[in-house]
C-alpha cells in the first residue's frame, strides 16, 4: 500500500476528527464571544466537517468550494483541470486523484467550514497544537537563542572560514527544524527537547544531498557584486511550520542580516491555517511576542531584536494565496504571475519543508537520479534552495545507486523523516 493511500485512508480522517473535537471543545468560548450565534456556528461547522469526513472515507467525488473567498475560483478551476485529466471521464474522487491535490483540498475544505460560519470565521483549528509545540520546545529555543547571541557578540571581525562554519550550523538547524511538523504525526507531539546545535554532527550522515557550499558561494558572490553591494542581498524564506521550526528560521534570518550576509529577509507564510502546523501571520506575530516576553534573557533579547528588524523593514512578512493553492510551483508564472515577478527580485530563496519540495518537483514519481533542475520544470525565479526533511515519496538529484541502496536497507527512507536534503539550483545567467 502506498504512503499516499495510507495518508488519505488513515492520516487525513484522524486530522479531521481532531479538528471536529477542537471546535467542539471551544463551544463555550464561542458562546461567550458570540452568544447563541456562536453555538449555532459551531454546530454547523461540525456537521459540515463530519460530512466531509464521510465523503473522504467513502471515496465520494470532490465537490466545488461554495464559499466566496479570494481563492475560490482558482480552486474550482483547478478541480476542473483535474477532471479534464481523468481517463474515461470518471469523477475526481478522494482516492482517485493526485495525492498532492487531494491533501491540499482537504485543508481548504476545513477552512471552508470555518469561513461559511462567520461568527467563528477567525478561528484557527490548529492553533492549540502549534502553541503547544512552541511551549514544549522551550529548552531548545533558549539554547538556540543563547547560542545565536553568543556567536554574534563574539564575532568582531570574523574571517570567512569562521563565518562559513557558523552559517552552516544555522542553516542545518533550520533544516532539521523541519522534522517538527505536526501533519506527519497527525497532530501528535513532535517538539524539540534537546540541544539543536549539539545534535548536528551526528545528523550529518543523514543529509543525502548537501549543496550548502553552493548556497554559501551564492551569498559570497553577492557580497562581491557591485549591484548587490549597493542595495544589499535580499533573501526570501518560504516558511513551513510554526513552533520550533519557525524559531530556527528566525534565528537563521537574524544571523544572515546581523553578519551582513543579507540586507533584507522576507518571510513568506500561509494566509490561512494549513497542513496542521504551517505558519500564518498570527502565528508569526504571536511567536515574536512570546519570544520577547520570555523570562530567559537571551531569548527575550532575540525577540526584541526581531521586533526591531520588522519595525525597521529589514525583515518583513508576506503571504500570497498561491502558497495555499494545490498548484505545483512551475505553474506560478501563469497562475500567480505577481508572486513570480516578486520572487525574481530575490537573491536567494530558501524553501522550507516537505510540502514545498513536493510542489517544487510536482510530486512526480521521478527516478532518484533526475537532476533537481529538471524536476523544477522551468521554475527558476532566482537562485533557490530546498531545506527539507523527507516525508513523502519523491526524491531527485541522488547519485546513481544511492536510492536503491537506501531502499534495500530502509524501505521507508523517503517517509520516516530521518533523512534530509539541502538542494540548490541557480538559474543560468541570461546572455
Ligand atoms: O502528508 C503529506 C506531507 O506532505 C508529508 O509529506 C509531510 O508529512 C507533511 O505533509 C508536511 O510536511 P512539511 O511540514 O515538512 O511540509
Ligand atoms: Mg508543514
Amino acid at each position: 500500500m502506498s504512503f499516499a493511500y495510507l495518508t488519505v485512508r488513515d492520516r487525513l480522517p484522524t486530522i479531521l476528527t481532531k479538528v471536529i473535537d477542537t471546535i467542539h471543545r471551544n463551544k463555550n468560548n464561542f458562546f461567550e464571544e458570540h452568544g447563541e450565534e456562536g453555538v449555532n456556528a459551531e454546530k454547523r461547522a461540525i456537521s459540515f466537517l463530519s460530512k466531509l469526513r464521510n465523503e473522504l472515507q467513502t471515496d465520494k467525488p470532490v465537490l466545488p468550494l461554495s464559499d466566496d473567498a479570494e481563492d475560490t475560483v482558482a480552486w474550482n478551476e483547478y478541480m476542473q483541470r483535474q477532471q479534464d485529466m481523468m481517463e474515461d471521464r470518471q469523477p475526481v474522487s478522494w482516492f482517485k486523484s493526485p495525492w498532492l491535490y487531494v491533501e491540499c483540498y482537504m485543508y481548504r475544505r476545513i477552512q471552508e467550514a470555518v469561513w461559511l460560519n462567520p461568527p467563528i470565521g477567525d478561528f484557527d483549528v490548529f492553533k492549540e497544537g502549534k502553541t503547544q509545540t512552541f511551549f514544549e520546545s522551550q529548552q531548545a529555543i533558549m539554547f538556540l537563542c543563547t547560542h545565536l547571541r553568543e556567536v554574534l557578540t563574539s564575532m568582531d571581525n570574523p574571517n570567512e572560514k569562521q563565518l562559513f562554519d557558523h552559517f552552516l550550523k544555522f542553516l542545518q538547524v533550520s533544516l532539521w527544524g523541519n522534522k517538527c511538523d505536526l501533519s506527519i504525526s497527525a497532530g501528535q507531539d513532535n517538539s524539540q527537547k534537546i540541544s539543536p546545535i549539539e545534535s548536528l554532527a551526528s545528523l550529518q550522515r543523514f543529509i543525502l544531498v548537501d549543496d550548502s557550499d553552493q548556497v554559501w558561494s551564492a551569498l559570497m558572490t553577492l557580497q562581491g557584486s557591485r549591484e548587490t553591494e549597493k542595495r544589499g542581498a535580499r533573501v526570501d524564506l518560504i516558511l513551513d511550520n510554526a513552533g520550533f521550526e519557525l524559531i530556527t528560521d528566525l534565528v537563521l534570518g537574524d544571523f544572515l542580516v546581523s553578519v551582513g550576509l543579507a540586507k533584507e529577509v522576507r518571510f513568506h507564510g500561509k494566509s490561512f491555517p494549513w497542513f496542521v502546523s504551517d505558519v500564518t501571520k498570527k502565528d508569526f506575530d504571536w511567536t515574536i511576542r512570546q519570544t520577547m516576553a520570555s523570562n530567559h534573557k537571551q531569548m527575550s533579547a532575540c525577540g526584541v531584536q526581531w521586533k526591531r528588524f520588522l519595525k525597521e523593514g529589514v525583515w518583513s512578512y508576506h503571504d500570497h494565496r498561491f502558497w495555499t493553492l494545490p498548484h505545483e510551483f512551475c505553474d506560478m508564472p501563469t497562475d500567480a504571475a505577481d508572486l513570480y515577478t516578486d520572487l525574481q527580485g530575490s537573491d536567494l530563496i530558501l524553501f522550507k519543508g516537505d510540502l514545498n519540495y513536493r510542489k517544487l518537483t510536482g510530486d512526480r514519481d521521478w527516478e532518484h537520479t533526475v537532476p533537481f533542475a529538471r524536476a523544477l520544470r522551468g521554475f527558476r525565479p532566482a537562485p533557490l534552495c530546498s531545506l527539507r526533511t523527507l516525508k513523502a515519496n519523491v526524491q531527485v538529484g541522488l547519485q546513481p545507486g544511492h536510492g536503491e541502496m537506501l531502499t534495500s536497507q530502509e524501505p521507508d527512507w523517503m517517509t520516516n523523516g530521518k533523512y534530509a536534503v539541502v538542494q540548490f539550483f541557480c538559474p543560468p545567467r541570461e546572455q
